[in-house]
């Protein structure tokens, strides 16, 4: 008996060794990053020609399965076009038009641009002859949108949400052990917001590799309860069988803390699913005092979930999570751990400064770090779901999150993406309540939204019922949407009397899912509608909105009110209200779309944060205005302010509770001085200062950025020549950069229509007109002779396979815009025959050294308009009646260099994201203007 028990403990402890060792081991189930190295192009929206002849074959991919044609063919030729890494934006590389459209901030792209509404990607992977066996699938966190993916020319499906991530399983169409082919089309041509979207492959791709049994994608549920000490933690698995095995596995349940302690675990044997269905399994784990997730300790638990059979671990998932309590209360608002919070959020879209929509994970981390160092502790996602990574930054960075679906309605379309979106996110301790709608304003009053909430709410509760569930209100308080809805959200003060709302609904808790959408640019001053200028100062925007103040007045004032979320935290491109064009970016961001504070951030500071804060608005360089009098306006948490001009005091003022302070002064350049003053004790001192010229750039790693990541952001600015910052500098600066690349550039101008971005450009020239003559010689010519005008006829038309010419004289045409020396042309031949000559203009062209079928085309033998080709080949032979052979000769390819990099200031900031090259230890980035000192930054 005593053998045997120690035998039991001894094999439980290698159980869990191995256990745990095998849980970090990510073999069972492999997740591969596929960014890097995509081949890009874009199609037409109606023009099949110029979306590279896709779907026009007599059978398509909806008649016959494997039939993508075109682009969407595995072996489609797609050497002429652009190499890119994902994550990618095409909108934000186009230009600015007035033609584009107010919500996508008028680039060029999408919606009236059917040019450039059609992304197709394309990229190859290998699939080792050892994957046989295992379910192969591809997980997309995002497209914009309505992308069709065919694998190895299989049509996959068709997503249409911009937001959702979607996965595709390919197990039964790869080639393994050799090449398979990867081809998204995404068409952008339809707008989901009234805000920018992007277009493209924007949010990550990966490649999945599984047993057969595993956890299905998005397969864990996990919640808490706090009992005692303790928590207990419930753990809910779905596990699918793609397999012919029948018979037990066993589910092991591991929770790890932060210090990948092993916190509680759990193992039960139940029988496996049978073939393509799913079981649920839960577990209970018990935490021993947890450590709860908190806006200031954003502690994290992992949860590892094994699956074993016949011994042997065939599955690993991991599911990070928090332990912590929410409460909504009607008349108390907001707990989080028990504790009143009031919530001081903001709204936000996806996109940023020079980059679009397409972020690197580390400018997530980047931008919730900002709205934290402003004091908030809320985000809400307006109005799409966001990308996983800006959870995965607010859980461990510690802040609230409303994830919001795109669409009300009660069909498929609508609560599919509801619970797409709910199952991928339910695990993030940070979001503490699902929205399903906002501001549906044929609605919203009426008993349809009635019943669409109902529904949508009843809904979201069956998948889970451990939070609210709100929607953003702007009419018709009272009625509608707003009369069921479990977590009123008001959109705006003046929007309705939420004080008589919350008289007739006592029981029902509500929290300002908007307000504010005040106008501000960033460093303006004086308010210009012929410059579409707006000042900074905090101010009402339109007869029924309020400024922030009078918003967080509003609702500081009220407990019943859990908070507010201000509209915006960051401006965004599109809705640039009250202007238009030129206009491109909104002006409601308490920053600007690179994350420079406006001064509203330091309204915000004082009484969101809890550190001191002293603020001097505006800055002291007004040439030209000396005499005249300027509002100073001070924002600060002290008791008491005083200003000084020239050491010249202008009176002490007190502070009031969520309030700012102004003097009028009169201006004389020098130095503006405040002090503040906590109970008559001077804590805090700033000045603005009248600089000199500008003389030097200046660049700083934002010390935002995380340590080590690749990717940085850099401010550029301009100092005088005592190195103080000036505040009026518009210079030109120009880029360069080695060991990295330049990802893009912005300035917080909402008027700028300077470039994001510069690439390359890169066109696609048809050759057209491609007729043949048949030669009697077998020799191909080496000088290209003189044809008979007359005997030139369509290539292959009618061409008898049997009876084919020794060899053929094929002759095509090319327009070439303009013949620039610094441009580079290529030719992408496509086989027509065995041997083959090349002529352009009559001159004879060799294959280039890497390719055997690219030409590279000297501008001195090609000319602007048009170009004149002639490809001497043999025939191809047929060795089945039905084969079909090329016709195609292939493509020209055009790159015109980008130019460098390069950007304005705008009220002394410019922005610049860079991304070091992977195996480099150095990026040096170099900022040059006329007339100032060169800036240097070198990043380790
Ligand atoms: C709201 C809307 C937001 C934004 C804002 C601009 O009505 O919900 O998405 O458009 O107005 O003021």
């Amino acid at each position: 008996m005593k053998m045997n028990s120690l035998k039991r403990t001894l094999l439980l402890s290698v159980f869990v060794i191995s256990s745990l060792s095998l849980a970090q081991n990510k073999s069972e189930r492999e997740q591969i990053l596929l960014d890097k190295d995509w081949r890009f192009s874009f199609g037409h929206i109606y023009d099949t020609q110029k979306d590279f002849g896709h779907a026009e074959g007599y059978f398509s991919y909806l008649t016959k399965t494997g039939f993508g044609d075109g682009p969407a063919a595995k072996d489609f030729d797609d050497r002429a076009w652009r190499k890119l890494d994902l994550p990618h934006d095409w909108a934000v590389e186009q230009d600015f038009s007035e033609k584009g459209s107010f919500s996508h901030g008028f680039k060029t792209a999408g919606k009236g641009f059917p040019e450039k509404s059609i992304g197709w990607y394309r990229k190859k992977i290998n699939i080792p002859e050892t994957d046989n066996g295992k379910i192969i699938s591809l997980k997309f966190d995002g497209v914009f949108r309505n992308s069709k993916v065919f694998f190895n020319g299989y049509y996959l499906g068709t997503e249409q949400s911009g937001y959702n991530g979607f996965e595709y399983d390919v197990t039964a169409y790869v080639n393994y052990g050799g090449e398979n082919t990867i081809v998204v089309r995404a068409d952008a041509s339809m707008e989901e917001g009234w805000f920018y979207e992007g277009a493209g492959i924007y949010r990550h791709v990966y490649l999945q590799k599984t047993n057969p049994i595993h956890v299905v994608a998005n397969g864990t549920y996990v919640t808490s309860e706090l009992k005692n000490n303790g928590a207990d933690v419930i753990a809910d698995v779905t596990i699918e069988n793609k397999g012919n095995y029948k018979g037990s596995i066993e589910i092991i349940q591991t929770v790890f803390d932060k210090a990948n302690k092993r916190a509680a675990n759990f193992s039960e044997n139940v029988l496996a699913p049978e073939f393509y269905q799913t079981i649920t399994h839960s577990s209970k784990l018990y935490v021993e005092n947890p450590l709860l997730w908190s806006i200031e300790s954003p502690n994290l638990y992992r949860l590892v979930t094994q699956i074993k059979q016949d011994g042997k671990i065939i599955d690993s998932y991991e599911t990070p999570f928090g332990i912590r309590t929410i409460k909504f209360d009607p008349e108390n608002g907001f707990f989080l751990n028990g504790k009143s919070l009031k919530l001081k959020g903001t709204n936000n879209h996806q996109d940023h400064a020079g980059i679009g929509t397409a972020l690197p994970d580390e400018i997530q981390y980047y931008r919730i770090k900002k709205l934290k160092e402003m004091g908030s502790n809320a985000y809400r996602c307006s109005h799409h779901p966001p990308t996983p990574e800006l959870l995965k930054a607010c859980d461990e960075l510690g802040m609230l999150v409303i994830d919001e679906t795109r669409l009300m309605g009660i069909n498929d379309y609508h609560l599919n993406d509801l619970k797409r979106m709910m199952e991928r996110d339910r695990n993030h301790p940070s979001i503490f309540c699902w929205s399903v709608g906002n501001e549906e304003w044929n609605i919203e009053g009426n008993i349809v939204g009635e019943r669409i909430t109902n529904v949508m709410q009843n809904y979201a509760k069956s998948i889970d019922p451990t939070r609210p569930v709100t929607v953003g209100i702007s009419s018709g308080f009272r009625s509608g949407i707003s009369s069921v809805v479990e977590i009123m959200g008001y959109n705006y003060l003046g929007n309705g009397d939420i004080d008589a709302h919350r008289s007739q609904f006592k029981n029902q808790p509500g929290m300002g899912t908007e307000e504010g959408s005040t106008f501000a640019t960033r460093g303006i001053y004086f308010t210009d509608d012929a410059k579409h200028y707006q000042s900074a100062y905090d101010k009402k925007p339109r007869p029924s909105f309020y400024s922030i103040e009078e918003g967080w007045k509003f609702y500081a004032e009220r407990k019943y009110l859990a908070g507010m979320f201000i509209w915006t935290g960051f401006d965004y491109r599109g809705e640039p209200t009250p202007y238009g064009w030129p206009s491109v970016t909104s002006y409601f961001g308490m920053m600007d779309v690179c994350g420079f504070p406006k001064d509203n951030v330091f309204y915000l500071k004082s009484w969101w944060g809890n550190k001191p804060v002293l603020h001097i608005m505006p800055h002291w360089n007004w040439n030209g205005m000396e005499g005249k009098e300027i509002d100073v306006w001070v924002h600060s948490n002290c008791d008491e302010v005083e200003l000084f001009l020239n050491k010249k005091s202008l009176g002490k003022k007190k502070m009031q509770q969520n309030s700012h302070l102004e003097w009028k002064v009169k201006y004389t350049p020098g130095t503006l001085e405040a002090i503040g003053y906590k109970n008559g004790k001077k804590v805090l001192t700033v000045i603005q200062k009248t600089t000199e010229k500008a003389e030097n750039i200046k660049l700083s790693a934002d010390k935002e950025n995380i340590p080590n990541s690749k990717t940085t952001v850099v401010t550029v600015e301009v100092t005088d020549k005592n190195g103080l910052h000036v505040p009026t500098s518009n210079n030109e600066i120009t880029f360069s950069i080695k060991g990295g690349k330049i990802l893009g550039v912005g300035n917080g101008d909402p008027t700028s229509l300077e470039k994001d971005q510069f690439h390359d450009v890169l066109s696609l020239v048809q050759i057209t007109n491609f007729q043949e003559q048949k030669s009697s010689e077998a020799n191909l010519p080496q000088e290209l002779p003189n044809y008979p005008e007359n005997d030139w006829k369509t290539a292959f038309k009618d061409r008898d396979y049997k009876n084919q010419a020794p060899s053929y004289i094929y002759k095509g045409e090319f327009d070439l815009k303009n013949n620039a020396v610094s441009n580079i042309v290529s030719f992408f031949y496509k086989k027509i025959g065995v041997e083959t000559v090349v002529f352009v203009n009559g001159n004879k062209v060799n294959p280039s050294a890497d390719d055997s079928q690219k030409y590279i085309l000297d501008s001195a033998i090609l000319k602007e308009g048009k170009n004149t080709i002639h490809i001497a080949a043999k025939p191809l032979q047929k060795i089945k009646d039905w084969d079909v052979m090329n016709t195609d000769p292939g493509i020209i390819q055009v790159v015109t260099p980008a130019e460098p990099y390069k950007r304005k200031l705008f009220n002394g900031y410019a922005q610049i994201i860079i991304q070091k090259e992977d195996n480099t230890k150095e990026v040096i980035l170099s900022a040059s203007a006329k007339g100032l000192r060169t800036g240097n930054l070198s990043l380790k």
